[in-house]
């Protein structure tokens, strides 16, 4: 039902008839206590209650009428109008304050969450399987007492190739093989192609012993096959001491390898640096093909995992150190080779995808 807007026969009645006067408050009692006690929401009430005691209701126009009446009926009708007033307006507050309830229950109501449905989930990141085997690395050799070191990426040729031994017509020094810059007045800086630039900067700081590792990016010119990337990682080894033998270089090396990689077969055989003297190459059986042959390992069956050697003493002539009193070992290889064999990444190339689904493989073993 609409709210009533105006007095129901407001305007019929003579205001100074007290009979009149009496009738039309019963009347509006009665209404008002309905509508209050129907009114559905808010609004309405607010409706019902301006129709009660607005300015053009019956109500108030009984009121007008108290001063044309006589002392006694005023008495009796003013009090009677208090009344009526009073009562009314304690239902409106009654019945407001439980349509405010209601509003508030319904709101609530809207707002509710399920708590039984699933969550989503977040994704928490991981580390990168080369961020893994480099935290592997650093573990194994500072609990063997080594220190990490690290270096520039832009490197000068004296770094890089001359204090190494590496003679000027070396094929390594090459454009096709290294990557130079283009620096006006700077023909001497390249990405460094190797980590063992870092064993001259050390050196080059202290005294012997000397017991470092430094892991890092290096750059080569070089095809992107299944097991080579123009970038790529390497870590560095560098034990300069009194007494130091090939020995020791093969057990450093064994050990780490064990810690690593576990059983699989590693293998040393001779090779050629010009910054060591004896030379070896380390090798990993191939970890898919178990030797027989595969892309992964471009059919040669083993994995070249680093370089190594006793360090030359032109090397350390050139750093100031006597290479009559001291001695030393090298070796420096690249750890992306290293994550694939020790995950079983098949191709290089995965490992530089940022795949989300791969890279969300990997844990530490440790
Ligand atoms: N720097 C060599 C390379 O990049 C590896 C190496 C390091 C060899 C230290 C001997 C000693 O292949």
């Amino acid at each position: 039902m609409p709210p009533r807007t105006t007095p129901r026969g407001g305007g019929r009645r003579d205001p100074v008839d007290a009979a009149n006067a009496r009738r039309t408050l019963e009347d509006e009692e009665r209404r008002g206590l309905a509508e209050i006690g129907s009114a559905a929401d808010l609004t309405t009430l607010e409706a019902a209650e301006t129709s009660l005691f607005g300015r053009k209701s019956a109500f108030q126009e009984v009121q007008r009428s108290l001063g044309s009446l006589g002392d006694d009926e005023r008495r009796e009708i003013g009090r009677r109008t208090n009344e009526v007033r009073d009562g009314l307006r304690r239902a409106i507050a009654a019945r407001r304050e439980a349509l405010e309830a209601d509003r508030e229950r319904q709101l609530l109501d809207a707002d509710r969450v399920d708590v039984t449905l699933p969550g989503r989930r977040p994704r928490p990141g991981s580390l990168h399987p080369l961020t893994i085997v480099e935290y592997e690395i650093v573990e194994i050799f500072t609990s063997m007492g080594y220190r990490v070191v690290e270096g520039p990426e832009v490197e000068t040729e004296y770094y890089n190739f001359d204090a190494l031994n590496i003679p000027p017509e070396h094929p390594a020094r090459r454009v096709s093989d290294s990557i130079y810059l283009d620096v006006a007045g700077h023909a001497d800086l390249l990405l460094r192609t190797e980590t063992s630039a870092m064993q001259i900067r050390t050196m080059e700081k202290q005294r012997p012993p000397v017991y470092v590792i430094a892991p890092g990016r290096v750059y080569r010119n070089e095809d992107v096959t299944a097991k080579n990337m123009p970038v790529f990682h390497q870590v560095e080894g560098l034990a300069v001491d009194e007494g130091i033998t090939f020995a020791d270089l093969k057990g450093t090396l064994e050990a780490f390898y064990q810690a690593l990689l576990g059983d699989r077969r590693v293998r040393f055989t001779p090779s050629f640096f010009p910054f060591v003297e004896p030379g070896l190459s380390a090798g990993a059986l191939c970890f898919v093909c178990d030797g027989t042959g595969c892309p992964t390992c471009g059919f040669e069956g083993w994995f070249e995992m680093m370089g190594a050697g006793m360090v030359h003493p032109n090397v350390l002539r050139g750093v100031g150190y006597d290479p009559e009193r001291y001695t030393g070992f090298a070796f420096g290889g690249g750890y992306d080779r290293l994550a694939m064999a020790r995950f079983n990444i098949p191709d290089i190339r995965m490992l530089w995808e940022g795949d989300v689904r791969f890279l969300g493989r990997f844990e530490a073993a440790r």
